[in-house]
C-alpha cells in the first residue's frame, strides 16, 4: 500500500509522527511525506522533525505565507503533480489548517482516497478559517478518523455514513505520552539564559495566534492588558507565534512585563505546561494536552471544537472578558482548580489502531 501524508503547519508535525511510526512496522506499506511548506520557519516546522523523529520530508511544496485564497491554491497547483506522479492509494490528511483542506480537494478532484485524522471536530463558528478546512475536508474524506464521540456525532449529522467513521482516539496525545518523560527532564533547556530559575516555580505559560484575538489592535491591547495584570500574581512566560509577534510590533503594543520569547521547540514547551501554574492560550491543540496533563487550562475564545477538554477536562472557555479570566485565575491560585479526567482512547494508541484500519480498509 502506497501512503501519502500530507502535513505544513505547527500542530500537524505532533499528529502526523504516530501514524507513521505505527504504518511503518507494517508490511508492504511505503509512505511518502509532504510537507506543504505552510510554516517554515525553522522553530515552526523543523525542530519539531527533529524531536518528533519524523524522516525529513520527500518533496517540500514550500509554498510559504499568503493570503488564505492565494496559500490553499498555491497548495493545489504545487501538490497535484506529486499526486498524479505518485498514485498513492491513500492519502492522509490532518487536523485543520489550509493544507489540509487543500490537498483534501486536489485528491477529490483526481478520484484518489482521502483519510481524514482529527475529523468531526467543530466549533459551529464559520468565522474561523479551521471550521471552513473542517466542514470541506470531512466533505471530502472517505475514511474518517475522530478522537472523540462528538465528533461522530456531528459527522452523523452532516449525512457522512457510520461505515465511514472511525473513532479511534487522540494522535497529538500519542506524541505527548511517548515524549513527556524527555520533555520532563528538558528542564527548560531552549529557554534564554535567567530564565531556569525564575520559572522553576510558579508561572502562567501563554500562548496566542487566533485571527481572531490577534489582527484587531483593540482586541489585542484589551488581552495584553488582561496578561499583564496576571502578571501580577505570578511571572507570565510568552512563547509568541510570528504572526503575534508581527501583531503588536505593527500596532504599536507594549508586552515588556511579560517575557515574550520566539516560539519553543515541542519538547521544551511540553515541558512548560507540564510544570504550569496555568496555561492561558487560544489555541486548539493545548486545550488538549492540558486536560491530559491535568493543567488547568484558560482558553482565550467564546467556543471550542474540542468540548470534551470543557466536559471531561481541566479547560475553562474564559472568552475575551477579562473578569473572567480574573475569576477563574484567582480559584486557581486559591487551589481550587477546576479537576478533570482524561478522554476515553486518549491513550497513547491513537495511530496504531489508524495503521490497523488502514491495513483492513487498503
Ligand atoms: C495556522 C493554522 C491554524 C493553526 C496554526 C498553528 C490555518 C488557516 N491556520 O495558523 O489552524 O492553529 O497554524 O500555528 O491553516 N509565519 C511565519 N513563519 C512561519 C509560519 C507563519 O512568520 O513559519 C507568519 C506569517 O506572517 C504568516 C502568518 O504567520 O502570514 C500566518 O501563518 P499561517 O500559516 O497562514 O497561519 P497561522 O496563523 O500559523
Amino acid at each position: 500500500m502506497n501512503v501519502f501524508h500530507i502535513v505544513g503547519a505547527r500542530p500537524n508535525f505532533m499528529k502526523v509522527a504516530p501514524v507513521m511510526n505505527a504504518l511503518k512496522t507494517r508490511k508492504h506499506v511505503v509512505q511518502t511525506l509532504i510537507h506543504t511548506g505552510q510554516h517554515y520557519d525553522a522553530n515552526m516546522s523543523d525542530v519539531f522533525f527533529e524531536q518528533l523523529g519524523i524522516p525529513a520530508p520527500d518533496v517540500n511544496l514550500a509554498v510559504g505565507s499568503g493570503s488564505h485564497a492565494r496559500q490553499t491554491a498555491e497548495i493545489m497547483t504545487r501538490f497535484e503533480p506529486v499526486l498524479l506522479d505518485g498514485k498513492p492509494d491513500i492519502v492522509l490528511v490532518y487536523g485543520d489548517v489550509n493544507s489540509t483542506v487543500a490537498s483534501a480537494l486536489v485528491c477529490a478532484k483526481l478520484g484518489v482516497r482521502v483519510g481524514h485524522v482529527e475529523a468531526g471536530l467543530r466549533s459551529f463558528d464559520r468565522t474561523m478559517p479551521e471550521e471552513i478546512n473542517r466542514l470541506l475536508t470531512d466533505q471530502l474524506a472517505d475514511l474518517l478518523f475522530t478522537p472523540s464521540e462528538d465528533g461522530d456525532v456531528n459527522l452523523r449529522k452532516e449525512g457522512i455514513p457510520a461505515e465511514r467513521i472511525f473513532r479511534v482516539g487522540n494522535v497529538m496525545i500519542d506524541s505527548l505520552v511517548k515524549l513527556l518523560p524527555a520533555a520532563q527532564r528538558q528542564n527548560h533547556n531552549g529557554l534564554p539564559e535567567g530564565f531556569a530559575g525564575r520559572y522553576a516555580d510558579r508561572y502562567a505559560l501563554v500562548t496566542l495566534h487566533r485571527p481572531a484575538n490577534v489582527d484587531d489592535g483593540v482586541i489585542l491591547k484589551c488581552i495584553l492588558q488582561s496578561l499583564l495584570e496576571v502578571s501580577q500574581d505570578l511571572s507570565v512566560v510568552f512563547p509568541a507565534h510570528p504572526r503575534t509577534r508581527k501583531r503588536i510590533a505593527d500596532f504599536g503594543l507594549h508586552a515588556d512585563q511579560l517575557q515574550v520569547l520566539d516560539p519553543l521547540p515541542y519538547l521544551e514547551f511540553l515541558g512548560m505546561q507540564s510544570r504550569a501554574t496555568v496555561v492561558i492560550t487560544d489555541s486548539g491543540g493545548i486545550q488538549e494536552e492540558t486536560t491530559y496533563l491535568g493543567i488547568p487550562c484558560l482558553t482565550v475564545r467564546e467556543n471550542t471544537e474540542r468540548p470534551v477538554t470543557v466536559s471531561l477536562g481541566t479547560n475553562v472557555l474564559v472568552g475575551r472578558d477579562p473578569d473572567k479570566l480574573r475569576s477563574e485565575l484567582s480559584r486557581i491560585l486559591a487551589g481550587e482548580a477546576k479537576k478533570g479526567t482524561i478522554p476515553p482512547l486518549w491513550d497513547g494508541h491513537a495511530g496504531e489502531r489508524i495503521a490497523a484500519l488502514l491495513t483492513k480498509h487498503p
